[in-house]
């Protein structure tokens, strides 16, 4: 067992934390108060790999391991969760579920535009009716020819108002039930497509989410990903690997408010000392610090059994749910550590705490996590503890 991280990895977080730092914080509060998507941020994040790190360079990616991604996304995380949360959808789910499931001619025409953020992509599963039971799609893309006719309507979408790329989830047979969902690129300036108002949310403010309607759009045939009937498998896998990437931003958000606080906590006096000589506020400090690497140690953990090809199903969920408590419970405690100063937006902690709520609903909430968990144990895809090579069995 190692904890240590390779050069490559330490380089990437280096430059995720500069950037962070440096180019997200400045602007982060205004961004996040008037709802303004950061696109000047986002280019950026293009240019410096950010955007389709884990994309192999044959189409235009970075190459990396998804603990790369992992680290990047934690660091970024500190700062600016709309940005983290655009690079997760278009890394995690958009980009992976494309290289992994798509045609030649699919990862040839979309990769590169993806992994260079020219093009920024989204993941169309939700609607109205259709949340965490995501069986029940409304959307239809019924047979015509040579295309598919779609209809219907998404709900909550991340980068809904400025992806170029949709990955549209949709019903073609519907007396087959989740077996007749199929899966596909939608490009956002086909005829038919109308995009409604940006959502005014608690927190990821300048991420734009929108509902997006469906309206007789015709989707070309070799634009469905996989097999006829590979839909709903397609959104599982794709989001299991996407939930490392959420459980990475809460993981960060968690980080985030930890530095945030005991920089506070060893600056801020009060009855004649540093507020950490209290140990009022330094037991809040040790909480935080000890959740902080229990989460670390499962997402980290999720990301590497990725990287070996292992099964991380069941990890992917346990990293999300433990990461989004912490970050909510501990970035609550931020704003706590902070006292009056935590409650105004100057000082950066109640935005994390806005922001940590999210980490607890897309992407399967914490109740479908433990769902995910639970049925792993019932089918005996659990941890054991082993003293031999490897602490799963899948
Ligand atoms: N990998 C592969 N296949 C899987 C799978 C996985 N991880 N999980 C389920 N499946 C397969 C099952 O094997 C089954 O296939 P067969 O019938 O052929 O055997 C099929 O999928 C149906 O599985 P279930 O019977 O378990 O399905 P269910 O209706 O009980 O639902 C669920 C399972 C886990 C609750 C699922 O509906 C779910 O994950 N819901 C949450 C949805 C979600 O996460 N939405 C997030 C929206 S996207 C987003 O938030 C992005 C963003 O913008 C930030």
């Amino acid at each position: 067992m190692t904890f240590e991280l390779t050069e490559e990895q330490l380089a990437v977080q280096e430059a995720a934390r500069d950037f962070a730092q440096n180019v997200l914080r400045p602007g982060v509060i205004e961004r996040d108060t008037k709802m303004e998507y950061p696109t000047e941020q986002i280019r950026q994040m293009g240019e410096l790999g950010f955007l389709g790190m884990m994309v192999s360079p044959e189409y235009g990616g970075g190459g990396m391991d998804t603990m790369s991604y992992v680290l990047a996304m934690e660091e970024i995380s500190k700062v600016d969760n709309s940005c983290s949360v655009i690079m997760s959808v278009n890394n995690s789910l958009v980009c992976w579920g494309i290289e992994t499931f798509g045609t030649e001619q699919q990862k040839a025409k979309y990769l590169p535009k993806l992994a260079s953020g020219e093009w920024i992509g989204s993941f169309c599963l939700s609607e109205p009716e259709a949340g965490s039971d995501a069986t029940m799609q409304r959307t239809t893309a019924i047979e015509k020819d040579d295309h598919y006719l779609l209809n219907g309507t998404k709900n909550w979408i991340t980068n809904g108002g400025t992806s170029k790329l949709h990955l549209v989830v949709a019903q073609t047979h519907p007396e087959l039930g989740h077996r007749g969902i199929n899966v596909f690129i939608v490009e956002a300036d086909t005829a038919g497509v109308v995009i409604g108002a940006k959502e005014d949310k608690l927190g990821i403010r300048s991420s734009d989410t929108h509902t997006i309607m469906y309206n007789d759009v015709k989707v070309p045939k070799e634009n469905r990903i996989g097999e006829d009937g590979f839909g709903f498998k397609f959104a599982m896998k794709t989001l299991s690997g996407g939930r490392i990437g959420i459980a990475a931003q809460a993981l960060g958000i968690a980080g985030g408010s930890y530095e945030l606080s005991l920089a506070y906590a060893e600056e801020r006096k009060a009855f004649g000392k540093a507020i950490i000589k209290h140990q009022a506020i330094a037991f809040k400090l040790a909480n935080m610090a000890m959740d902080i690497e229990a989460a670390k140690l499962l997402v980290y953990r999720a990301a590497w059994l990725k990287d070996n090809n292992m099964d991380y199903t069941s990890a992917s969920s346990m990293a999300k749910l433990y990461a989004s408590e912490a970050a909510m419970k501990h970035s609550v405690e931020a704003v706590q550590v902070h006292g009056g100063y935590g409650f105004v937006k100057e000082y950066h902690v109640e935005r994390l705490m806005r922001d940590a709520k999210i980490t607890q609903i897309y992407e399967g909430t914490s109740e479908i996590q433990r769902v995910v968990i639970a049925r792993n144990i019932e089918k005996g895809h659990h941890y054991v503890p082993t003293l031999g090579k490897s602490a799963v069995s899948v």
